[in-house]
């Protein structure tokens, strides 16, 4: 359960970083471009905040079931001395809840808006500010801060 938990968050990660990127590439052509906002570009929006919740769901399935996480939680003192668990632990689902709020937000807000480039608009800036995050608190093999491999 636990491994095939890893394997799906750590490869549903990818489908969160490219639908984003698709999603805000997009969005910055159409305002730069001033086009129409499409039912192409609204599918876009909603599938890219469907896919964040997915995997926002799966985190805390994960959170539930990892060793790594409950050692945290029965040795706070102990454990909170290591990057790693103290990563897990705090770090990884504060910055992950905070960007998937934020992508929800922007979400909604684009979906209001009346003009097409306000709609592009803040679709471009929140779905920016939730991937700047979202890159920061990946657990990339390269992170100081805990790391994972890129493919499960
Ligand atoms: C966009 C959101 C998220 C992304 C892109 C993401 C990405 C990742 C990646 C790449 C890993 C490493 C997987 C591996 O072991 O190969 C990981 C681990 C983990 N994530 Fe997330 N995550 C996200 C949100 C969350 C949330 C919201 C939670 C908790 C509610 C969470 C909980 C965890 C836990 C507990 C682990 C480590 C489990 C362990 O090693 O025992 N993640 N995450």
């Amino acid at each position: 359960m636990y491994q095939i938990l890893t394997f799906l968050h750590s490869t549903l990660r990818w489908l969160v970083l490219g639908s984003l990127l698709i999603a805000i590439i997009q969005a910055y052509r159409g305002y730069n471009l001033k086009l129409k906002f499409k039912p192409f570009d609204n599918a876009i929006r909603h599938w890219t905040a469907t896919i964040a919740h997915l995997q926002l769901m799966a985190g805390i399935i994960l959170y539930v079931k990892s060793p790594l996480v409950k050692y945290f939680w029965n040795n706070p003192g102990e454990a909170s001395k290591k990057l790693e668990f103290l990563f897990f632990g705090v770090l990884h689902i504060l910055l992950m809840i905070i960007a998937i709020v934020i992508l929800t937000i922007g979400s909604a807000l684009a979906k209001r808006k009346e003009e097409d480039q306000a709609k592009f608009k803040t679709m471009f800036t929140w779905f920016l500010i939730a991937l700047i995050i979202i890159l920061l608190a990946i657990p990339w093999p390269f992170s100081p801060l805990a790391h994972r491999p890129y493919f499960r």
